[in-house]
């Protein structure tokens, strides 16, 4: 069961989700905006992406994006008097509705993080109320008050923009990010993984069986060495079967597993039950989209999964963003020294602990099949390095003498 901190963000897409949006957007708008009824087939025929906040698989919030690719096409064009719209596409922002359990610097952290992931230049939009906090905290551009629109009720709408690429000092606190170069624009212009991409067992499922029983003793090595140093709080980075748990006394630590694989979520959540953790939870879903709702992680772990990351920058720099300033990221990924014979050699040696287990053989053909697999994202240390190093990390300490030399570890702390 998830302790109700983390948020994790979802594009809507299916009628059925939309409803869901929908209904949290009426319960919101009935006590102001009672004529301003959304359904389906509005969200679809206005082309809105509408994006939902989770906490606890409820719907905490939610926002549509209308994205536009020339001027004439912003809703209330006319109110805006500067159209700044040189540089790339922009979006109006609306059907925006919150429940109390979402943080709302979190909420407006998803917001401006999913601009940028759609590479949007500025965000227009209305607003009935809030207009301090707005300029205040997002720097929003007041252009027009009082404006003669319609919203479904007889209020005073104000027209605003947001820059949502260069985000002013105040705004970037929102984001929780250190101010360093991969933030900026050319690196922002990244997909949102909900739409393209579905939580599945097709690529995980079937090793789950075999990895949840055996432990290699160089894993245990891996796992025993980053257990001995966490402390209260951790966030278990694609978690598996929560193995790393196995190597924590304290029963109490607060744990967020997450990992994209129904069958390897189940897995970690039969770990936490059989183990006793009272403060742990694993809950179904990609890394990249669960969001911190405070003020950060005190402590991320990347074990063994940054390689199977379709964006693996985008995913490092989304960890970073989850960490508290001062926390930790324990980093640990095969590096070009693991290669079909070196993995030969490894299971060989572990042959005298596992031989006899039922499962040995299963695990042993899972392995070798993934280093085929993902031979290429077995990124080297130095790259690794430089990786968090542009995410404002600074590294610790650094190896590479996991699995006798063929996985490196690392560990960053985040500073600003
Ligand atoms: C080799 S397992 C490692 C599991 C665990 N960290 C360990 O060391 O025991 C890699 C895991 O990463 C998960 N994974 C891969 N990409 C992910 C993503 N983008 N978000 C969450 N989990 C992901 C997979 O489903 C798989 O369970």
């Amino acid at each position: 069961m998830m302790s109700g901190k983390n948020i994790y963000i979802e594009e809507l897409i299916s009628d059925e989700q939309i409803q869901l949006g929908i209904a949290l957007l009426n319960r919101q708008y009935e006590q102001r905006l009672s004529k301003a009824t959304m359904t389906v087939s509005s969200i679809r025929d206005n082309r809105i992406r509408f994006f939902g906040c989770f906490t606890d698989n409820k719907l905490t919030a939610v926002f549509g994006l209308t994205l536009h690719n020339c001027a004439s096409e912003i809703n209330y064009s006319h109110l805006f008097n500067h159209l700044e719209f040189e540089n790339g596409q922009v979006a109006t922002i609306g059907q925006f509705a919150a429940i109390n359990r979402i943080n709302v610097k979190t909420l407006y952290g998803v917001l401006f993080d999913t601009a940028q992931r759609l590479g949007l230049e500025t965000l227009y939009g209305i607003l009935t109320k809030n207009e301090t906090f707005y300029i205040h905290y997002l720097a929003a551009t007041i252009h027009k008050r009082n404006c003669d629109v319609d919203v479904g009720t007889e209020v005073p709408v104000t027209a605003f923009s947001m820059q949502c690429r260069e985000l002013a000092p105040r705004t970037q606190s929102f984001l929780r990010r250190s101010p360093v170069r991969v933030f900026e624009q050319h690196n922002s212009m990244l997909k949102i993984h909900s739409s393209d991409k579905h939580t599945s067992d097709s690529a995980w499922g079937s090793y789950q069986r075999a990895f949840s029983q055996v432990v290699t003793s160089v894993q245990q090595q891996l796992y025993r060495e980053i257990a001995d140093q966490l402390n209260d709080q951790v966030m278990d980075s694609g978690c598996g079967p929560a193995h790393l748990l196995k190597f924590i006394e304290n029963k109490s630590i607060e744990y967020h597993g997450i990992d994209q694989s129904p069958l390897m979520v189940a897995g970690a959540k039969a770990t936490i039950a059989e183990l006793g953790f009272v403060n742990a939870n694993a809950q179904l879903g990609f890394s990249e989209q669960l969001y911190c709702n405070g003020k950060g992680f005190k402590t991320i772990c990347s074990i063994n999964s940054l390689y199977a990351a379709a964006h693996p920058i985008e995913q490092l720099k989304h960890l970073a963003n989850q960490l508290a300033v001062g926390g930790t990221l324990w980093l640990a990924n095969p590096n070009p020294n693991m290669n079909m014979t070196k993995m030969t050699e490894l299971l060989k040696s572990e042959a005298q602990y596992w031989g006899a287990h039922p499962l040995f053989d299963d695990f042993c053909q899972h392995n070798l099949r993934l280093v085929n697999t993902y031979q290429k994202n077995f990124y080297a240390t130095g790259l690794l390095s430089e990786w968090c190093k542009s995410v404002g990390l600074r590294l610790t300490s650094c190896s590479e003498a996991k699995f006798k030399g063929a996985v490196s570890l690392i560990k960053a702390v985040k500073e600003i």
